[in-house]
């Protein structure tokens, strides 16, 4: 089936936490609109820019074969829709089932301009589980009650964190924990009995998160658009970038119930820890509890919860969902992922000391965007990719101990190092977490592409034991994934859509700074496994 959406983007006022702020939202709602479609759907929108600059609109964990004309991240496939214009974008849910979902991909507009896509098997399919009796998405946002723009340009002349959001909300709602909130918090309506598909998206710019639900167990069932073997958990923790199918049955004597997120921090990070809260609230006759039971969950600082909730992802991976881990390696990346200095020349945009400014890099190059669009310059340059980029080196510079010793130098190079595969690349990327600037997660995402993680694990990798227990039986199938502070991540693909594809850590603030690449996959002999051409209506660059 083919669907048509159209799309206003425009500002729009909401009142949260006693003050009243404008945002940017698309058609007026915060969070935005839900995309629903069956697997194998055809998606057409139409997003029309009413507001006061530039917007591109991405639908992440959605591979968009062929066609990264319609990924959308700013100056990577295309130039930003003016304000006054607008621009159509195709989706293509040829391999996705379950949840994803859409967000602004310019600047930080991502924070008010997101929604889910919900994606139900295909006609004549089932669930790989029981038909549930009721399907909801729970989106966790950031609200600022000042424009996040001015957040973000403040940040960046700081050159230190940005201001944390001044609360997370649940569905577009901070819940009863913040002031003016509680007769807005979000309240899901259960009936006994029934089990009900929460499809969670964590939209928030800059933390990990973790979920509960007092006196209710989770079954996870899918991630990033695929499924999972099922497994029951008292608690989720979920990157920015990440979605979570879970089934919750309401199983528990009618009441109230809280759901609460709250955020995974760094030791050494300034974050605060603040909570946000959602009811669930069963229907019938009783009376309204005078004090609803909260759920307990893992400490702020808790890494290993953290790790111990990734290990338990494991595909689907039976017979209608089978899975293709690739065992034949032909390109291979050691990736560092670090927070660190560049040394500014002639003291110009210097804002740590005068000498230096805060970056963030993969093999210590931090990405510079350009001005125009990378893909329509691989394409008018006959897919030449020197004549716009380097490449970036397939292992750090310098060797070291990457997460136990911080003697090493701090500094980092500037450039718009990619990464080129050949059509067909068995491509295992091995990110290694570092210490030099800070130690923090990086929930890393690779546009274009479903990946297996293949394996993760604490400190520097070691390429005899981590690599021996490497899973490549049920891997899961997901397109972000949060390399653990002082530890790494292994992801494997199979290099088979062509195009130019963004690779970035999932922190608004790490992009800002450049922990991020393009990785370049080349067309195939065939014209089905290269390319297709641009349409004739991209946005202009000029
Ligand atoms: Cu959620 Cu570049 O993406
Ligand atoms: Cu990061």
């Amino acid at each position: 089936a083919v669907h048509k959406h159209y799309w206003v983007v425009k500002q729009t006022n909401f009142t949260k936490l006693c003050t009243t702020s404008t945002i940017l939202t698309v058609n007026g709602s915060f969070p935005g609109p839900e995309i629903h479609a069956r697997k194998g759907d055809t998606v057409f929108v139409t997003v029309q820019n009413d507001g006061p600059y530039g917007i591109t609109i991405h639908w992440h964990g959605v591979r968009q074969p062929r066609n990264p004309w319609s990924d959308g991240p700013e100056y990577i496939t295309q130039c930003p829709i003016k304000p006054g214009g607008n621009f159509t974008q195709e989706i293509n849910l040829s391999k996705e089932e379950g949840t994803v979902w859409w967000h602004a991909h310019s600047d930080w507009s991502r924070a008010t301009v997101h929604g889910a896509i919900k994606v139900f098997p295909a006609n004549g399919t089932s669930y790989p589980f029981n038909e549930p009796d009721g399907d909801q998405t729970i989106v966790f946002s950031s609200w600022y009650k000042s424009n996040v723009m001015d957040v973000l340009n403040e940040a960046l002349a700081a050159g230190s964190d940005p201001n944390v959001s001044d609360a997370y909300t649940i569905n577009g709602e901070p819940g009863d924990s913040y002031n003016c909130s509680k007769e807005t918090m979000y309240s899901l309506l259960v009936e006994t009995g029934k089990t009900y598909l929460l499809r969670i998206v964590n939209a928030i710019l800059n933390e990990e998160m973790f979920f509960a639900i007092a006196n209710h167990n989770m079954t996870v069932v899918g991630s990033d658009g695929a499924y999972v073997k099922p497994f029951s958990t008292d608690y989720l923790f979920i990157t920015p970038g990440q979605t979570m199918d879970v089934l919750v049955t309401a199983n528990q004597s009618a009441s109230y119930y809280y759901m609460v997120l709250t955020p995974f921090l760094d030791t050494e990070s300034s974050y605060d820890n603040t909570t946000s809260t959602a009811l669930i609230k069963y229907s019938g006759n009783y009376t309204t509890p005078s004090s609803i039971p909260t759920p307990t969950f893992p400490n702020i600082s808790d890494s290993i919860s953290a790790q111990l909730f990734v290990v338990r992802l494991k595909s689907l991976a039976d017979a209608a969902h089978p899975i293709n881990v690739p065992t034949n390696i032909t390109r291979q990346y050691f990736m560092t992922v670090s927070v660190n200095l560049f040394a500014c020349p002639n003291s110009t945009g210097c804002t740590v000391d005068g000498n230096n400014k805060l970056a963030a890099s993969l093999n210590n190059d931090s990405f510079l965007l350009p001005s125009t669009s990378m893909l329509q310059e691989y394409y008018d340059s006959n897919y030449n990719v020197s004549g716009f980029a380097d490449q970036l080196p397939d292992k750090p510079p310098t060797p070291f101990n990457y997460t136990t010793v911080v003697n090493m130098s701090a500094y980092t190079s500037e450039g718009r190092g990619v990464i080129t595969l050949n059509y067909g690349d068995e491509v295992e990327i091995l990110f290694q977490g570092t210490n030099i600037g800070a130690t923090q997660n990086h929930p890393m995402h690779l546009h274009g592409y479903g990946f297996y993680l293949v394996g993760t694990g604490s400190g520097d990798f070691d390429n005899g034991t981590d690599r021996g227990r490497f899973n490549l039986v049920d891997p899961p199938e997901v397109n972000t994934i949060g390399v653990p502070r002082k530890g790494w991540s292994a992801i494997r693909f199979k290099a088979d859509n062509p195009g130019v594809w963004f690779l970035h850590c999932h922190f608004e603030r790490h992009i800002t700074w450049g922990m991020s690449t393009v990785v370049i996959v080349k067309n195939g002999d065939t014209n089905e496994t290269s390319m297709r051409p641009p349409p004739s209506y991209m946005p202009p660059c000029s």
